[in-house]
């Protein structure tokens, strides 16, 4: 078995660290497992939100607190841009969600692309699919989508290549499934696809992935990335979106009195750009341990050394990966105390069969005797939410579909809950299925 990671004076910290971990907001207690839908909020991004929203001044004025307010602005972005996207070239630029800069970005893409066919895959969430293939129809296009493979519940790196030739316009390929936490191997992916259209323009979705490992869009080769900062411990109705140097200054809206390669519009909000600090922060103050066991608080001065900041966001992303690596394999093994879901007599766990270092931490799993929507209410009553993912719904269908089944329990926990509380989770599971 995996080790916890995390030491329970850690653990301790990190759940204090978010509102509603144990109990709702009208203190009913329950367990939170619709991660996936909107993470567990983070209480200093909350408050960084709200005291700096409460201000109203405007940080592109030049009065002392709006100057103040552009502070926390340029810090945010620079956290944006540096550390969570992890690069100083391109640009950021956020948006109302995560769907609407992926439409955006597709449009845009397709417009400045060369080349007579787009290659996307079948997992992509609606606002990329759609995207895609509604600008693929625009400009004639050939419109290519790689099959899942359903056994590992994903999509092969090679279903994915044998699709791109040199007229491939544009890649739009996800980081990981939001129905499966199927990772792909998106490295591999984007550097042979480059290797056999240099020209590729290539689109990422990192909504579902951000949360759970750190990103590295330059590295990889992608030209955009979008990540949803409601599901990475932060606040709604933002979006955020990274774009290549090379793409920068593809025609795009803007004020034709900025730069060419200015993708924000509007009057930025500081309060959005204080929230993605606040998640920076926790992030780095889980990087390492102080000799006690305790979380390591004392980092210097990060914001002077972007870098540094950068690796310990990472250190910190990777001690979340190896916290819900422990977890998934608690949820599918089980416990001395109770089964795992692989072990338990009426549970199918299904797109089951890639490794636990390629998944981020989700699953889908069929009760027999109830349909996913009987399955999410007889949790809800038991006090654990979790969410289905259906064949009714515009955003499963095609993947659920795909993987031959008419629907799913969806479970996203996170790295902040405890092997108790999947115990309980089990338990109750084990209890459904007895009595269904
Ligand atoms: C993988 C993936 N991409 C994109 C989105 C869309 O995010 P938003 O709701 O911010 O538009 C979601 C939301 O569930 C998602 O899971």
């Amino acid at each position: 078995m995996r080790k916890p990671e995390f030491t329970e004076a850690e653990m301790q910290k990190i759940r204090s660290s978010f509102y509603y971990v144990d109990r709702d907001m009208t203190g009913a207690k329950r367990i939170f497992m619709d991660n996936a839908g909107g993470s567990l909020r983070l209480r200093a991004a909350e408050e960084a939100f709200r005291k700096t929203d409460s201000i109203p001044d405007c940080s592109e004025h030049a009065n002392r607190t709006a100057l103040l307010l552009l502070d926390i602005e340029t810090r945010g972005r620079r956290d944006l841009q540096e550390v969570i996207f992890g690069t100083e070239s391109g640009v950021v630029f956020p948006g109302g969600t995560a769907s609407s800069l992926m439409m955006e970005i597709c449009r845009i893409f397709a417009e400045n692309a060369a080349g007579t066919n787009v290659v996307t895959t079948m997992l992509e969430h609606p606002s990329a699919y759609d995207g895609m293939k509604m600008y693929a129809e625009k400009y004639g296009r050939e419109f290519r989508v790689a099959p899942v493979n359903a056994e590992s519940g994903g999509v092969d790196a090679d279903a994915v290549l044998s699709l791109i030739d040199k007229n491939t316009a544009i890649l739009c390929c996800m980081a990981a499934s939001n129905i499966s936490g199927y990772v792909y191997e998106l490295e591999k992916i984007c550097r042979t696809a480059r290797k056999i259209n240099p020209e590729i323009l290539i689109i990422c979705d990192a909504v579902q992935h951000a949360p759970h490992a750190w990103i590295d869009p330059e590295g990889i080769g992608a030209d955009a990335m979008t990540f949803a900062p409601y599901k990475f411990f932060g606040i709604r109705g933002l979006g955020a979106g990274w774009i290549s140097g090379r793409a920068a200054s593809f025609a795009h809206h803007r004020l034709l009195g900025k730069s060419a390669d200015e993708w924000e519009l509007g009057s930025p909000a500081p309060a959005h750009y204080a929230a993605i600090s606040a998640v920076v922060d926790y992030v780095v103050s889980l990087a390492g341990k102080d000799a006690d066991g305790g979380i390591k608080q004392e980092i210097g001065d990060p914001q002077a050394d972007m870098k540094r900041r950068r690796e310990l966001f990472r250190a910190g992303m990777d001690r979340i990966a190896a916290r819900e690596r422990y977890l998934l394999e608690v949820m599918l093994e089980g416990t001395e105390k109770v089964p795992g879901l692989r072990h338990i007599p009426g549970v199918t766990v299904r797109m089951d069969g890639a490794p636990i270092e390629q998944r981020d931490l989700i699953t889908g799993i069929e009760l027999s005797g109830l349909s996913c929507v009987e399955a999410r209410k007889a949790y809800d009553e038991r006090g654990i939410v979790v969410f289905e993912r259906s064949a009714e719904s515009i955003y499963s269908k095609r993947m659920v579909e795909a993987f031959g089944s008419e629907g799913m329990v969806r479970i996203s926990p996170l790295h902040v809950n405890t092997k108790e509380e999947m115990e309980e989770f089990l338990a109750v599971t084990r209890d459904l299925v007895r009595h269904s």
